[in-house]
């Protein structure tokens, strides 16, 4: 991993949510620590004042700076002469959109959990707010740090595979093939469209298939034509969805989201064919990827395989051998904003290859795709439009 800065003082980072009760609160700690880029200075950590004023202060951080919520963390943080540079959000879906513009228009940066929002024209809406505001912003996405993730798209872009024709992609688990909703706060908000919005598997694992399915390709996905349906008695959003994909430049495509795959641990793969080869990933076998030229036999590339493209080859920490995993993928993006953060503070051209992370505009893009997703289904799997536009542009 690139250190450029490393003698630069850290980013002042400040969160929202991911008290000591969430999923993903930790995943996001242990990230930003990593390569030194950030601090953790602040943060309204939960929507129990009590339960995130004593988190706050088990991480040691300074109490005047562990706030009741964060309405008064905005205003104070964007006050103070040694304010947060960015904001990390990682509450409940229906609330990011408030909370999101809440910073932006407190000149503050923002790492915002996926789906960005619940509905496209939020997520448009901050998309105007961050480019009037001159602020960076990422969307987590965080299956795209993985070094063999950034290979596979490397591979694309080179050609290496041809014209790609086949996408097929799953985020199909198990967890939640029966009702546990009924005991568990974070599987019940997810559940409930008030706080999650229109969808449960497709927005909560679907997304992250679709962009990886993008990402690697390059292509947006033009229209969907999708089915979905609830199987765990009293569970009113889809545990369970199937969505047929056309991307812009002509592959056909095929996404499976579910909760109730039992059997499948976690349960996201891509696999992407093209006229010259195949290439096949498991997020549970994160450090390999099948790779089948036409004619030849099929092989796994490795961490330390010499076609490794440079994209890839940056994100290794340990030799290859050694299981590298998620919390490292949550790391290069943490890391890949920071490089590009300081490069945008000190008015420096940043690595091209630290440009790769999730941006709000791959989030946008997902907010999409769940609203198509939904009107799709509702009209019985008809092919239904997903492009994302504001007022005529397409991004
Ligand atoms: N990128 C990933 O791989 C990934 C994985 C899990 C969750 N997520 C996303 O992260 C977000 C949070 O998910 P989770 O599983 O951690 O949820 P969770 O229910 O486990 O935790 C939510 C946390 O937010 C706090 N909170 C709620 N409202 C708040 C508010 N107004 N102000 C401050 N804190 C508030 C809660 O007290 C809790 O600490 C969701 O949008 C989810 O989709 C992403």
């Amino acid at each position: 991993m690139s250190n450029r800065f490393r003698n630069q003082p850290p980013l002042l980072y400040g969160m929202v949510g991911g008290g000591s009760t969430s999923q993903i609160g930790d995943s996001h700690r242990v990230a930003l620590r990593r390569d030194s880029y950030y601090e953790l200075v602040a943060g309204a950590f939960d929507i129990d004042k009590e339960r995130g004023r004593q988190y706050g202060e088990s991480l040691g951080l300074d109490t005047a700076r562990v706030y009741a919520d964060y309405q008064q963390m905005a205003q104070t943080e964007s006050a103070r002469e040694d304010g947060i540079h960015v904001v990390g959000i990682m509450t409940p879906n229906n609330t990011h959109y408030t909370i999101a513009k809440t910073f932006l228009e407190a000149g503050i940066h923002v790492i915002l959990e996926k789906p960005i929002t619940t509905t496209t024209d939020d997520a448009l809406s901050l998309i105007r707010l961050a480019q009037e505001k001159d602020l960076l912003c990422a969307s987590m996405y965080c299956y795209s740090g993985y070094p063999m993730v950034r290979q596979a798209r490397a591979m694309v872009a080179a050609g290496e595979l041809g014209e790609i024709t086949v996408v097929q992609t799953e985020f199909a688990h198990g967890n939640c093939a029966t009702a546990v909703e009924q005991h568990s706060e974070g599987v019940a908000w997810r559940n409930d469209p008030k706080t999650s919005g229109g969808t449960f598997v497709l927005g909560d694992v679907g997304t992250h298939a679709l962009h990886l399915a993008t990402f690697i390709t390059g292509q947006q996905v033009r229209e969907v034509a999708a089915d979905r349906q609830s199987f765990v008695r009293g569970r009113v959003l889809e545990d369970n969805a199937h969505v047929f994909l056309h991307f812009e430049k002509g592959a056909a495509g095929y996404l499976w989201a579910s909760g109730v795959a039992v059997g499948h641990r976690h349960g996201l793969a891509i696999r992407i064919y093209g006229t010259q080869a195949g290439i096949e990933w498991h997020q549970e076998q994160p450090n390999q990827l099948r790779y089948t030229k036409l004619g030849q036999a099929s092989r796994n590339l490795e961490l330390d395989s010499p076609e490794l493209h440079p994209s890839a080859k940056r994100l290794l920490r340990v030799g290859a051998g050694h299981p590298e995993g998620y919390f490292e993928a949550f790391s290069n993006i943490y890391s890949d904003f920071a490089e590009v953060l300081l490069a945008k503070l000190s008015r420096t051209m940043p690595d091209p290859l630290s440009l790769d992370f999730p941006t709000l505009e791959d989030g946008a893009h997902g907010v999409k795709f769940l609203e198509a997703c939904v009107e799709s289904a509702d009209n019985n799997g008809r092919w239904t439009n997903s492009e994302l536009r504001d007022s005529g542009k397409s991004f």
